[in-house]
Order: structure tokens, then sequence, then C-alpha cells
């Protein structure tokens, strides 16, 4: 059945809903994603990356690891004795990342796999070094965003880092302008091209614009008891938190 837009602005938030659009998206978003971003996409997730210092070795956890979109940056650093754990929820997004973890140039490292709301995960306390969220916020709201900073914190080892990015809404009056007509009329369209329904990506647009940047998770981040900071990156048009926590 062809995906249809909820009645009401809160049930775009409800698990169900997200997991049923990124499985209806799963067959084109990392196409869409690369051409819709201009190729800043991937710059943006290796910047994500880079925040942290990952030794080789360590075991980094991706929430919400998509099609596995980080992996080559955080394999780059954790090398063969490190271990790369994703989880996401949906299924067709994890089918790709499944094929994605078989490929020649990921044989050498250790990728495991689960397929788990974040929100309710059952890694174990203290078990990761470092935590990615690549893209992953803003199909949460407030109360969600407050229950995945209390994960991160509860899966984190002291010490350990996290990083977070989103796309944002720059502050800057003609860019914000036009980054806004780009996710509210082109996106749809290329949607509508690749996809043949231009709902699903007007979806991601207004989860971007109600997102707006990391500025109000950040202070989520900060009252679940892990020290933080926002970044920016090219004049906002994503933005991130990168932090960790305490010893
Ligand atoms: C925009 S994609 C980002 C994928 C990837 N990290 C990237 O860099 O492109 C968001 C992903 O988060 C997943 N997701 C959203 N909410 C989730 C939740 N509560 N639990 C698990 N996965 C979730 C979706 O299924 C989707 O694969």
């Amino acid at each position: 059945m062809a995906f249809q837009k909820p009645e009401s602005s809160q049930s775009i938030y409800e698990p169900e809903f997200v997991e049923k659009l990124f499985n209806e998206m799963s067959l084109t978003y990392e196409r869409m994603n690369t051409i819709t971003s201009f190729g800043f996409s991937n710059r943006w997730r290796r910047q994500c990356v880079f925040e942290l210092a990952i030794q080789p070795g360590q075991v980094v956890v991706d929430l919400m690891t998509g099609m596995g979109e980080t992996w080559d940056y955080i394999c780059q650093r954790i090398g063969p004795d490190g271990m790369l754990i994703g989880v996401d929820f949906s299924a067709g997004m994890l089918q790709y990342a499944d094929q994605k973890r078989q490929r020649k140039r990921f044989a050498q490292h250790t990728i495991h796999l689960y397929k788990q709301n974040v929100l309710a995960g059952t890694l174990p306390d203290q078990s990761a070094d470092h935590v990615i969220v690549s893209f992953g916020l803003k199909t949460f709201n407030s109360d969600q965003i407050n229950q995945l900073a209390q994960e991160i914190n509860r899966i984190l080892k002291p010490g350990g880092q996290f990083s977070c990015i989103e796309v944002s809404v720059p502050r800057p009056t003609l860019l914000r302008a036009l980054y806004i007509f780009y996710l509210r009329r082109v996106i749809p369209v290329l949607g509508a091209v690749f996809l043949g329904n231009p709902e699903t990506y007007r979806m991601l647009g207004i989860y971007c614009t109600e997102f707006k940047n990391t500025q109000q998770a950040q202070q989520l981040f900060q009252k679940a008891g892990l020290s933080c900071r926002t970044t920016r990156y090219f004049f906002g048009c994503a933005s991130g938190i990168v932090g960790k926590k305490s010893i």
C-alpha cells in the first residue's frame, strides 16, 4: 500500500510510522541522499565520525545505522581488531546493511547488526567506547531525544564519547529561505521521480523543519548527564552534538 501522511502532527514520531517510512524509502535512500545533499551527506558523516578519538580495537555503536552509510569511516579507525555494532528497526534498511557487510572491504571487520528500536535497546550497559548517530535525530520528538540521550549514557563506558549529526535549518536568512524551499518543494519532486511517491520524501522536509538544529537536543543530552557541545557544518546546514560520559 502507498505511503500516507498521518492525520496528527505527533503521530509522525510514532515508531511504527517511522519504521514504515524508512522501509518504503530503503530502495532509493542511498541514491536520493547523495543527490539531494549534493554529496554533502557523506562529507558530514565523515566529519561526525572524525569528531571522535576512535582507536584501533575499540567498540563503536552506530545507532540508527540505516544501510551502514558511516561504516567506511568507522572501520578505517577501529581496524580489524575493533567491533562495529549497527542498530536499526527498519528491515528494509537492514537488508541493504547486511548486503554491505558482506562486501570485500568489510571482510576483515567484525560488524554485528541488531534489528531493534533504539529507545528500547538491549545492548549491555557500559559496552561501547563510542556511539554515533548520523541523521537519526530528526524523527524523534523531545521526549524521545531525552530517552535517546539516556540510552547513549547507559551503553557508553565511563569516559566514552559520542557524536551525532543532523540536517538542520541554517540561520542566515537567504540561505534559510532557499533551504526550506528546497526541502519543501524540490525534494518531493525528486522523490516522485525516483520513488513515484512525493509524500515519502516530503516527510523528510517536515521532520527537518520541525527539528531545526541540535541546540535543543544538546540541552536534553546535558540533562541526561552527558557533557557535550553543539557543532555546525557548512553554515549550519547540518549541526551536531559531540560529547562524552563522565568517568
Ligand atoms: C535518515 S536514516 C539515517 C541512516 C544512516 N545513519 C545515515 O547516515 O544515512 C535514519 C535511520 O534511523 C532508523 N530509525 C529511526 N528511528 C529509529 C528507532 N527508534 N530505532 C531504530 N532505528 C530507527 C530508520 O530506520 C533509518 O534507517
